[in-house]
């Protein structure tokens, strides 16, 4: 039996996770996280600077939380699985080096994991039943592709968003309607709260999200939603008023990934898709794409969408079986791609 710890500090969630190997099956023994956002909040986004102090000051807190949760000790590790990259440097700097330092003193080796993948892989870890091929739907705060997944090591990205990600898209129009960062949550609860058949809905047109072009394209959305926001300023007081309107902002933000998606699948045959990625938890988006037909849908449960230390720990432990080790003189790689 191996344990495999995982260390997510990609951003503003420092998470900590350990998995069990047993005979080759992986089982999720028990994760911890901290979110950061209740900070970052104050400043309307993420502060680069105060996220990485932030990870200085909560690892080894949290390190100590999980180790004494269970009853082990570090010695009890066989590998210590990282995320290397993307992300923030200073963020990712702080997990690796702790990492670093607990692979050097126990002489362990170190797993660098890539966060994008570990996204994709949450699906795995919480579905047993899921095997590859399939297509994943990556949507996050930083991230919008969708990847053709054949194995752990042959994933090929099929389209990508040419400027905001999905998240950042909900975040952004979030902002502009008065939603405190990061805001995405928010406008899709009050967005579900709405009854569409009520006399009191109102029909915000909004534009069909770049349709045609390759890739997505979500810059448009957020013009058109703060012309919207100037005419409407007064009326928007009105909560049925706003929640109609974040109705529109978030059947525009799923009507791009699906129609997206769905042309993939037209000259494709998986029999899976996946939804990775913060925006994994949005509810309208899961049951859309789940009403596709001859498709599957897969996604992680609502607390391995946002950026936790399970998933690393997940795809640490399948690495470790193909022994994907890196060396203590590994770097962080802020961009980089699947
Ligand atoms: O994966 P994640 O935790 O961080 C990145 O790696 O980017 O994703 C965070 C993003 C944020 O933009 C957040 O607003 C969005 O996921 N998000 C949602 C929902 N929950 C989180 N967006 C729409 N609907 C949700 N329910
Ligand atoms: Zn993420």
């Amino acid at each position: 039996m191996d344990y495999i710890l995982g260390i997510e500090t990609s951003c503003d969630d420092t998470g900590i996770a350990i998995c069990k190997i047993e005979n080759d099956k992986i089982f999720l023994v028990d994760e911890v996280l901290s979110s950061q956002i209740d900070i970052h909040k104050e400043y309307g986004g993420v502060v680069p600077e105060v996220a990485s102090r932030l990870h200085l000051k909560n690892l080894p807190i949290l390190f100590n939380e999980i180790l004494n949760r269970n009853n082990l000790k570090p010695n009890d590790f066989s590998a210590i699985g990282v995320t290397e990259g993307p992300g923030l440097k200073g963020s990712l700097l702080m997990g690796v080096n702790f990492a670093k330092g607990l692979s050097f003193s126990l002489n362990k080796p170190l797993i660098g994991v890539h966060h994008i993948k570990a996204h994709i892989m949450a699906s795995m870890l919480d579905n047993e039943e899921l095997n590859f091929p399939f297509l994943a739907i990556v949507v996050s705060g930083g991230h919008t592709e969708i990847v053709k997944v054949n194995s752990l090591n042959d994933m090929v990205v099929l389209t990508r968003t040419i400027d905001d990600a999905a998240g950042e898209a909900f975040d952004k129009s979030a902002n502009l309607i008065g939603f405190e960062y990061p805001g995405g949550a928010a406008l899709s609860k009050l967005a579900d709260s709405i009854d569409k058949d009520s006399e009191n809905f109102i029909n915000f047109d909004l534009p069909k999200v770049m349709r045609e072009a390759e890739g997505f394209s979500f810059s448009g959305l957020k013009t058109a939603i703060s012309l919207l926001v100037k005419k409407f300023e007064d009326k928007l007081k009105d909560d049925y008023v706003k929640a109609s309107l974040c109705y529109a902002i978030q059947d525009s933000i799923v009507d791009a990934i699906l129609y997206k998606t769905k042309k993939i699948l037209k000259t494709s045959d998986f029999k899976n898709i996946v939804l990775a990625g913060g925006v994994a938890a949005n509810k309208c988006l899961r049951k859309r794409l789940g009403e596709l037909r001859n498709v599957k849908l897969y996604c992680p449960n609502f607390t391995h969408c946002q950026d936790n230390g399970a998933m690393v720990s997940y795809l640490a432990a399948k690495m470790f079986l193909e022994k994907k080790f890196i060396e203590l003189n590994a770097e962080v790689y802020p961009r980089w791609d699947i």
